[in-house]
């Protein structure tokens, strides 16, 4: 019923691209606003800049349920102090709270464990609390605040979470 396939080719990559545009405007419009979502869809979120994560070594997981394209998950490990960056985790609004979250975070768990990874981190906009609960609810905790320079004026003023992941 839900199934994770990991994103290696362009058709791929445009799933993502399009579940990215239709959940970020959704949902961090009334975060951020507008102009910051489009800036940050364009720069981290357009077919171009997904290929180029990709190809850098982050890893993209389309989640699908019942046969659905349901939302997307990004893994970046860092390959030498053990720990890796949850960079995405992205759920349609219409399907939220069956659990998917849940089990997108379980994916990036396992991944973690057969590279060896001890700390999964993250970063989260101090205004996203449904976010931010979904995260403590599911183990994380806070170590601190990260403020992100990205570009144009545009700045992510965030926290900082981690969990430790269990051999
Ligand atoms: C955050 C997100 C991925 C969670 O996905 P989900 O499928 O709704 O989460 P689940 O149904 O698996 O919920 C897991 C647990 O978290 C809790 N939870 C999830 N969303 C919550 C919310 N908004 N407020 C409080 N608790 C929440 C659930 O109650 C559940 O607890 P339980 O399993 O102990 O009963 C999803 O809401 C989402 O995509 N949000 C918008 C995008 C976003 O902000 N992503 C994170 C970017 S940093």
């Amino acid at each position: 019923m839900v199934r994770f396939e990991l994103v290696e080719d362009g058709r791929g990559i445009e799933s993502v691209a399009h579940l990215a545009r239709e959940i970020w405007t959704e949902h961090y419009t009334p975060i951020i606003g507008q102009e910051q979502v489009q800036y940050m869809l364009e720069n981290f979120q357009s077919v171009w800049a997904i290929n180029d994560q990709i190809q850098k070594g982050v890893l993209y997981y389309l989640l699908s349920y019942m046969e659905t394209k349901a939302g997307y998950l990004a893994l970046e490990p860092s390959g030498q102090d053990k720990q890796a960056k949850l960079s995405k985790i992205y759920v349609r609004s219409d399907l939220r709270g069956l659990g998917l979250g849940r089990k997108a975070l379980q994916q990036a768990i396992n991944v973690c464990r057969q590279l060896s990874v001890e700390i999964l981190w993250l970063t989260v906009n101090k205004n996203n609390k449904g976010a931010i609960d979904f995260y403590e609810r599911t183990g994380f905790i806070k170590t601190g605040t990260i403020v992100q320079n990205i570009g144009e004026g545009f700045v992510m003023d965030d926290y900082k979470m981690i969990i430790k992941i269990s051999p």
